[in-house]
């Protein structure tokens, strides 16, 4: 557990089906306010359901939650490529709004990988971020990943073709 200056209870644990309400919050919120995340619609209770049931059994990838107070306020996987990739995890991370710039981003990414390393025996982790996301870039080089290159004009966000930078660890 960690406890920051504000005494909120802090624990990253994997999914529970508990956590429906504050999950289906936290990715609504993040929709709302155009997070840079590929995700562009909200879900509705019986879509988060069905995702939380199965990313709770799920066995190709590591799925941990940031639980503040109760409440989700922060999502990471690592997922195994597989096939002749399965030394490769691909590593993703939001959190709520209002819990950034602290340092638990960073605590999230670690302790995901950390985790994902040993459990899945992985040499590398891969990644994919919006150029424009300068928070999430600065926040994996100081992870240790290097940018591999970019696609330009890779998703379509709101309309706009994004370019896409993918970048690399080797453990
Ligand atoms: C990206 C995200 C997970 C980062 O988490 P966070 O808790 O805000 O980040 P942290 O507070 O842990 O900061 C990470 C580091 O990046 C650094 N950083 C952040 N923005 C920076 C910038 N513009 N320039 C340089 N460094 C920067 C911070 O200084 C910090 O480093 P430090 O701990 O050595 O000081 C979070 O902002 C988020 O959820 N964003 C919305 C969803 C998203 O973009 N997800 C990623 C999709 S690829």
């Amino acid at each position: 557990m960690i406890k920051n200056n504000q005494k909120q209870k802090i624990i990253i644990r994997p999914p529970k089906i508990s956590d429906l309400d504050s999950s289906l919050e936290m990715i609504n919120s993040l929709v709302e306010e155009k997070a840079m995340l590929t995700v562009q619609k909200k879900s509705t209770h019986k879509e988060e359901e069905k995702y939380l049931k199965g990313i709770i059994k799920e066995k190709e990838a590591l799925h941990l939650f940031l639980i503040i107070d109760g409440k989700v306020a922060g999502s990471a996987k690592v997922s195994k490529l597989g096939n002749g990739r399965n030394h490769i995890g691909e590593l993703g991370i939001s959190l709520r709004r209002e819990y950034r710039g602290m340092g638990l981003g960073k605590n999230l990414s670690k302790t995901i990988m950390e985790k994902a390393i040993k459990k899945f025996k992985l040499k590398i982790i891969i990644l994919n971020v919006f150029k424009k996301n300068k928070t999430a870039y600065y926040l994996y080089k100081k992870l240790g990943f290097k940018e591999v290159g970019v696609i330009k004009g890779e998703v379509k966000y709101y309309n706009k073709y994004e370019d896409v930078i993918t970048m690399v660890k080797y453990i």
